[in-house]
This record gives C-alpha cells, structure tokens and sequence, in this order.
C-alpha cells in the first residue's frame, strides 16, 4: 500500500483523532456463530422440507419499488403508514427496502409470466427483512424470515399444505407449537361483515384506545386484532367473521381445518385473527409457542391466503397462499428451551506444527486430510505446542498430527492417540490411508 496520502479520506481530520467507536443501528444487531449456527440448522430443516415438496428456492431484491408495497400491503397497515425503510435514490426513484417477501414473490410472478409455467407454482425464500418498529424483545428492526408461497390454486388442501410444513418444520426443531386461525372469507362476505362490525364498536367508540378509533373507520378488521388490553376486552363479545362467511368461503374453510384435523396439526379457532396485511382473503393463521394470548405478541410465523394480491399488482386474477416465519424469534424460543442444534462438524484429527518450515507445510497436509472426507482441526496462527495440544484435547479429536521441523526433514509426521497419549512416527506419504484405518476403528 502507497504511504503517500493522497486523498482526503485517508488524512485524519481533528475531528477522526477521537477514534469514536461504531455500534450497530437501534433494532439491528450483528448474528454471531453461536446465533448464527442455530440459522444454519433451520435453513437445513426448511430446505430439506422445501426440496421434498418440490418447492424452488427464489431470490428476490432487498428493495423494491416503494408503491409495490404499498399496492400489495396496503395503504392503511401499520407496516406502510409507519414501518417502511423508504428513500428517494440518487436517481429520484422512490424505492423500500422489502418489509416482507409476499408482494416481491407476487411481483416476480408475474414479471416472469409464472402463469406459463405449471401450476402452482412453489416457492421459497430466506432473507432479510426490514421494518421501522420500535424495537422492543423479539420486535428488531432488521430480522430474517423464511416463507412458502404456493401460487395459482385456491384448493383448500393447499393452505393445509402450507400450515402442515410449517408445523412439521417446527416439530424437527424440537418445538411444539399451536396453529390458531381464522377465515376472514372473501371481499363480499367481507363486505357484509365490516358493516355488522362497525355497528358493535361504534357505541363503544370510547372505550376504544387512539389507534383504533381511527381503525374503525379506515380498516375496522384490525380492531379486533389491536394488542391493548381494554381493545382486546371488547373483541370478546365482537361478531365472529366465520358466522358471516358466504357458503363458499364456509366451505372451503371447513375443508381447510378438515385436512388439518386429518393430519394431526394443533390448531385452534380463533374468531379475531385477521392478520395485519390487507392482502389476506380466507384463511389466516399463526404459529405460537402456546395457547396464551401472550404469544400471540410474538408470534413465531403467519401466512394465509392472498387470492387478490396478484391481480391488484397488475397481474392476471391468481388465487394465492403462503406463510413467512421470523428466524430470531425462533432462535430466541429454541435457546430459551434449552434446544441446540445438533453438531454437524465434529473434527477427528488436529493438525499441529512446530516451526516456519512445519507451519508452510501443515496447510498442506490439512487439506489433504480434508478433501479425502477425513475432518480435521488446526490453530496454524498458533506456534506453541502446548496451546495447539490444548485445544486438540477441548475439540475431543481423536488424533493429532504433529510437524516439526525434523519431522519435514524426515519425510514423516508424529501421530498422537489422544486417548492414551502414545505417540508414534508415520511416513507421511501414508498419513491419509493410515489415519481412515485407525479412525475405522472407532465406528
Ligand atoms: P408477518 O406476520 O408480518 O407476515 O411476519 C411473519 C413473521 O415474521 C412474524 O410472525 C414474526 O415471527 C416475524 N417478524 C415480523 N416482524 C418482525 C420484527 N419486527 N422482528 C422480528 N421478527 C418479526 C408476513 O410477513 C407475510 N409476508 C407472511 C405471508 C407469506 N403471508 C402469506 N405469505
């Protein structure tokens, strides 16, 4: 590197010298190993499921045009009207870092003239997530989702699909959870309903906290859903959507929790579920940790159908349905239950070396043992023995190799029983055939 400082940035200003320190920004936070392995597991789990049902995995761009989400989610959520990491680019564009995955899915449905293609069509993805709440336990401002969406068929046994996995995809975490849901039936039954909705809240528009005194006239559903205690007092006695369900919607939901019934899925009715995302028709659901309200707080995933969302995105009318879960939220309730994901990488052997010439080499031999599937260990940043040894012994390998500098003279390396400490020398030509022997041993 030039010493010659050449551009402003790199002469510190008076200002730089303080060597103020970064932090990450409020409701985003850095995944370390010891989060970032529960990840991997769970991606493992969702993909293993994903590939045996022959769903693709998709990619779709952390931002988006800012109206697709205001299109898709809705103009009157709490995620449009308050959530939205939303900038105007260099380029004047108004553009959103993705909240969520749905809209940009439907969005590439159609972009990809996915109609073509058989349906339905199914798909999966894991990524990032940003919304501007406040940040609170389990409620960050950047988080992880995975999700399933199933597009092109309004068959019943497909939202009984969508739920079965990810109830199965909890249950091979170790966790047992409960499916409360709803259906909130189709724009017409709806339309009947928000009337006789309205009509109950309204002589009780008092008693209602701020927020939804403004619901009640803009979006009366998410009333029901409001998370104050004196809002959710009133929602007891609230007319229930399923009591206004036309008879197609009717049976289609029956069919729904009929197929769930057959195949053993936990749920519960929950006759003020509606989700906070306008795209829904039909049926809705959760996952929580519990039957208690608490749960319902954080919960760990949510999905439904969402029969109007393409064609409200200029698609053709495409019947819909699909479901995200929050990875940190699952991770937070795996820890807490004292679950952790099994290990995957479990070394046998250490490579330890002693001096310049025995550290070039070692690499060498590491990757030989590597790529002839033997799982090996090192610390090639450390010089003493005694450390190297140290750590061979905490990650329980088997075998150590030693390297040393007679050992490279000699064409040969020392090879160390953990167990009883014996240690013999070996050509090393015939370490890797060797070394399978002697670990034969142990399966
Ligand atoms: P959602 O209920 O907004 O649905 O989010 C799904 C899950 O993402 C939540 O249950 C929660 O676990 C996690 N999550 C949401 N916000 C946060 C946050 N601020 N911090 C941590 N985790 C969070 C959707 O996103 C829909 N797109 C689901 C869907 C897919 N519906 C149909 N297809």
């Amino acid at each position: 590197m030039s010493k010659n400082k050449t551009s402003n940035t790199d002469t510190p200003s008076k200002k730089n010298t303080s060597k103020k320190s970064f932090q990450t920004l409020r409701g985003m936070k850095d995944i370390l190993p010891e989060d970032s392995k529960y990840f991997l597991w769970i991606f493992d789990q969702v993909r293993d499921i994903a590939e045996s049902y022959g769903i693709g995995l998709i990619e779709t761009p952390i931002l988006e045009p800012t109206d697709l989400f205001v299109r898709g989610i809705g103009k009157q959520t709490d995620i449009v009207e308050k959530e939205m990491f939303s900038f105007v680019d260099q380029g004047g564009d108004k553009v959103t870092i993705r909240p969520e995955a749905t809209a940009s899915v439907a969005r590439a449905y159609i972009e990809h003239g996915m109609l073509s293609w058989p349906q339905p069509v199914k798909l999966w993805y894991w990524g990032k997530m940003l919304r501007r709440e406040r940040p609170q336990s389990g409620r960050l401002r950047e988080f992880h989702q995975f999700g399933f969406e199933i597009i092109g068929s309004d068959d019943p046994m497909v939202d009984a699909q969508i739920i079965f996995l990810t109830y199965k995809i909890m249950q091979s975490l170790g966790l047992e959870v409960v499916i409360p849901i709803n259906s909130i039936g189709c724009n017409e039954c709806r339309a009947h309903y928000r009337k006789v909705l309205v009509d109950y809240y309204k002589p009780k528009r008092s008693e209602l906290c701020d927020d939804c005194k403004k619901r009640l006239t803009k979006n009366p559903f998410r009333v029901l859903d409001c998370k104050e205690n004196k809002c959710q007092a009133l929602s007891v006695d609230a007319p229930q959507t399923v009591d206004y369900l036309c008879d197609d919607c009717r049976n289609h939901f029956m069919k729904v929790v009929d197929y769930l019934d057959e195949l053993d899925v936990p749920c519960i009715l929950k006759p003020t579920l509606v989700r906070g995302l306008d795209y829904y028709n039909r049926t809705v659901f959760e996952v929580w940790l519990s039957e208690e309200e608490s749960s319902r707080q954080s919960a760990l995933g949510g999905g439904g159908r969402y029969d109007g969302l393409i064609e409200m995105l200029g698609g053709r009318p495409t019947p819909a349905s699909g479901m995200a879960v929050g990875i940190e939220r699952v991770v937070k309730v795996l820890r807490s239950q004292g679950i952790e994901p099994p290990r995957t990488y479990q070394p046998e052997v250490f490579v330890a070396q002693l001096g310049e010439e025995a550290k070039r080499k070692s690499l060498l031999l590491f990757e030989e043992l590597r790529t002839s599937g033997i799982k090996v260990a090192e610390n090639l940043a450390k010089d003493g023995l005694k450390a190297q040894l140290e750590l061979a012994n905490k990650l329980g390998v088997k075998f150590t190799l030693i390297l040393g500098q007679k050992e490279i003279l000699d064409g040969t390396v020392m090879l160390r029983d953990m167990e009883s400490g014996n240690q013999e020398i070996i050509d090393l030509k015939k370490v890797v055939p060797t070394l399978k022997k002697r670990l034969a041993s142990f399966s």
